[in-house]
């Protein structure tokens, strides 16, 4: 039997509480599938500095390398505000991106159709929406060198490198002949060189995929682009910082960021984490919505195991479980039959799933 190693991090708020349902999910499909999945939790973010004084320890980061993949809650609150910015437990996270070499960030945000209500955006206008951020994660100003702050000064830097575009450039390339065959690279090219040099490299790199239609938009116009007609994005290929603020800006026209997962990859080990927060003010409430992190299990099943039938019977299962009508709060709005808690629609969810 295949056996996969999962680096698990639960992290702060709601964190324990959705990683919980995601590992019921995966318990359910590792039967049905016939592959074993060992679980080694480990801790990062504010747990981590409660416990050990560092947003990352060296134990965490050892395992993960050593891991097959990582599956990881949210992290953060507003305990750990105070803390100088090396010791935030976001800085956690910025490290284990940047130590295990995942500099591909993907982002799905779809329409579920039995939620198209949900979306503050027409149903018109978002119908059929199927769009995949493929955001730089591990550059740009977010790492750039120098970096200052004092009482009068600030200082950050944004840096690429043709070697730093070019390898994420390609996973967007891969990801859209999977796709609608078209790509946009969001920029500010008429501002800043480093967009320049985005735009030269992908161009040269869009020489080796004939079938793919590229197109360049700038950030500002591609932010209004988002909610005036987002059915003409496919994938949308973008630096670390306009990636970070358009992923956001897509989730809500799916109605919840409580839905949509992501997969950090590029490096040998990958990421899989949901693309929200860790919702401190909901925390340990039962109502937080587990869909995202459970479809990040997914991806990651797909991703860093190739296990693609375990991966869509999760993907089918959420899609069932909406279709019947189940609901956490944050989406019990929307035509729900039965609002649940977080654990409840977690096993209905691994019910389905083990069904498939
Ligand atoms: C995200 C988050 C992180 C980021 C924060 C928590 C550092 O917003 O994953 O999008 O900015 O990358
Ligand atoms: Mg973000």
């Amino acid at each position: 039997m295949k056996k996969y190693d999962v680096c698990v991090i639960k992290g702060d708020g709601i964190g324990p509480e959705i990683i919980e349902e995601a590992i019921k999910v995966l318990d359910a499909v590792s039967h049905k599938f016939n592959f074993e999945l060992n679980f080694d939790y480990r801790l990062m973010g504010g747990a981590a500095i409660d416990i050990m004084g560092v947003p990352l320890p060296d134990e965490t980061l050892n395992a993960a390398k050593s891991s097959d993949a990582v599956l990881f809650g949210a992290i953060g609150g507003a305990k750990w505000d105070g803390l100088p910015r090396e010791l935030r437990p976001e800085s956690g996270l910025l490290k284990i991106r940047k130590e295990l070499g995942a500099f591909a960030n993907l982002r799905p945000a779809m329409i579920f159709d039995e939620l198209i209500n949900a979306s503050t955006l027409k149903p018109e206008i978002i119908k059929g929406v199927d769009i995949m951020v493929v955001r730089e994660l591990t550059g740009g100003i977010y790492f750039g060198q120098p970096r200052v702050k004092n009482e009068k000064d600030a200082l950050n830097t944004m840096c690429y490198n043709a070697t730093e575009i070019e390898r994420v450039a390609k996973v967007a390339f891969e990801a859209a002949l999977l796709r609608n065959k078209k790509i946009t690279l969001v920029d500010k090219a008429n501002v800043l060189e480093t967009s320049q040099l985005w735009r030269e490299v992908v161009s040269e790199l869009a020489k080796n995929y004939a079938g793919i239609n590229l197109e360049f938009m700038y950030v500002d116009n591609a932010a209004m682009q988002l909610v005036r007609a987002p059915a003409q994005f496919d994938v949308i290929l973008t630096e670390n910082l306009f990636g970070d603020i358009l992923s956001d800006e897509a989730s809500m026209i799916c109605g919840s960021i409580g839905l949509l997962p992501s997969a950090s990859i590029g490096g040998k080990v990958g990421i899989y984490e949901p693309i929200h927060g860790s919702a401190p003010d909901i925390a340990g409430q039962g109502i937080a919505n587990p869909i995202a992190t459970i479809l990040s299990a997914a991806m990651m099943l797909k991703y860093a195991f190739g296990e693609n039938e375990a991966a869509a019977a999760i993907e089918s299962a959420v899609r069932a479980v909406l279709r019947d009508g189940y609901r956490t709060k944050d989406i019990a709005q929307y035509d729900a039959k039965e609002i649940c808690s977080t654990a409840e629609i977690g096993s209905i969810i691994a019910d389905y799933a083990a069904k498939a």
